[in-house]
């Protein structure tokens, strides 16, 4: 339901009105006219109870990723001020699993916001937040772009249903700038020049005063499906170090029946009955009891584990995280993912920037004319890590930095001697 119709249905005189204006209400040849009946003046409606979740477009205006609490702007003006929770789900490049942190301010999103149950400060939890880009991708639509105005740094594109190739709104122009950053088959590009017709899918951001919106990524197809692969690479690596949110259920001796909201499918699906967990009262490793997983039950995207462990006094309801018990890094399950998707582009057999191949792992350690990509036991001599973690020039890859969470798995990996299994 719309927005409008909505407000409309909580609001029985408005609705009068609005039939009355349209001649809903008219009887033929009425009777002599009296005078309408005074209207009560509806309350106002930002102070009526919200009652369901709502969707809303919105600017970011600030964003604590600290405490959670941040504030936007709806398209409407409205200001919305909430909190983020352990589970909200944040989407970013079309899949879920972003962190707080990528969040910028002034950039365009959709939230989907519950009241706040305890009618405090701020008046909503987000459920969901979502860049443009993932909402695009999810309504199954992109943008093609029309034609560029490189005079006055502006563009138009049109809005179109991507499996019927149909334009579906009105033509968008918007500016690009220093916050502009267009992928292009991969890879990024620093002239800003795309051949009319080509797909896009973008995030944009509003300066304040501006006429047009402002670029920001601005991705087409293939980037599209590398950004989103990362975006679950780099979930699966957040969610095994801190863990995913979730609740307790019960927790009699030595059991633990937790109901978790991991936010990543391809993450839940790698549970196993018999491995090691631990349940913890915040992301920090090693503040809760480790135990065998003893069911995994699938309930939508929510999970419910069954742990054996004692979680003493915990009621139900408590917030946990689940996370595996650490184990060693696996080069197969959690490195060679992280390469293939984040450096093969331009790393590989026929085009090795820098000199660096990483298409076979001989090559990826034995690294360029400046040195060894890969020094097992010594992540601090290979150049592999040090371009990554930013600690040598040039810093890779150029377009997204790895997560600390994947940093660290790969420092691990070097250090403990780069096995290849
Ligand atoms: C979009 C293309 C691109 C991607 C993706 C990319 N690189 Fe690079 N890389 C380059 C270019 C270009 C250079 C050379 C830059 C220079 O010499 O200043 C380079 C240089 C390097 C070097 C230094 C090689 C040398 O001897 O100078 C290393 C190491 C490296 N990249 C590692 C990586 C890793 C690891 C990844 C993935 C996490 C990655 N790169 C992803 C383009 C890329």
């Amino acid at each position: 339901m719309s927005l409008a119709a909505r407000l409309f249905r909580w609001t029985p005189a408005c609705l009068i009105l609005s039939l009355a204006a349209f001649g809903g209400l008219h009887t033929p040849q009425a009777a002599p006219r009296r005078p309408p009946a005074p209207l009560a003046r509806p309350a106002p409606l930002a102070r009526r109870p919200a009652l369901e979740p709502r969707r809303v477009t919105a600017v970011l205006d600030a964003l604590d990723t600290a405490t959670g609490a941040g504030g936007a702007t709806g398209e409407d003006g409205r200001p919305y001020a909430f909190r983020l929770q352990p589970s909200t789900s944040l989407w970013r490049f079309g899949a879920p699993g972003a962190m707080p942190e990528e969040f910028l301010k002034g950039e365009r999103m959709q939230l989907k916001l519950q009241p706040a149950a305890d009618k405090g400060q701020p008046a909503w939890t987000a459920v969901e937040i979502a860049d443009e880009i993932s909402e695009l991708a999810r309504a199954g639509r992109c943008y093609r772009m029309v034609s560029q105005d490189r005079d006055n740094y502006r563009f138009t594109v049109e809005l179109l249903d991507v499996a019927a190739n149909q334009v579906v709104g009105a033509p968008l122009t918007v500016e690009y700038g220093r916050e502009t950053s267009l992928i292009l088959r991969e890879e990024p590009i620093y002239v800003f020049r795309i051949a009319p017709g080509t797909r896009l899918w973008m995030n944009t951001g509003s300066r304040s005063g501006a006429e047009f919106r402002t670029a920001r990524a601005t991705l087409d197809e293939v980037s599209l499906a590398r950004f989103r692969r990362q975006q679950t690479l780099r979930a699966l690596a957040r969610l095994d170090a801190r863990g995913a949110p979730g609740r307790v259920l019960a927790s009699p001796k030595g059991r633990v029946r937790v109901d978790l909201t991991p936010d990543c499918p391809e993450w839940a699906e790698r549970l196993e009955v018999g491995q090691e967990a631990q349940v913890r009262r915040s992301t920090q490793a090693g503040t809760g009891p480790t135990g065998r997983i003893r069911s995994v039950k699938r309930l939508g995207s929510a999970l419910e584990v069954v742990l054996e462990a004692d979680l003493p006094s915990t009621a139900p309801g408590g917030a946990v995280w689940l996370a595996p018990a650490p184990r060693a890094v696996s080069y197969r399950r959690d490195i060679q993912p992280l390469l293939e998707v984040n450096c093969l582009t331009c790393h590989r057999e026929g085009r090795a920037d820098g000199g660096y191949s990483l298409s076979t792992p001989e090559r990826m350690r034995s690294g360029s004319r400046r040195g060894p990509g890969v020094v097992p036991g010594r992540s601090d001599q290979s150049m592999l890590y040090l371009t990554m973690s930013g600690d040598r020039n040039p810093h890779m890859p150029p377009d997204r930095d790895a997560t600390p969470e994947q940093l660290s798995l790969l420092k691990a990996w070097i250090d403990a001697g780069a096995a290849l299994e």
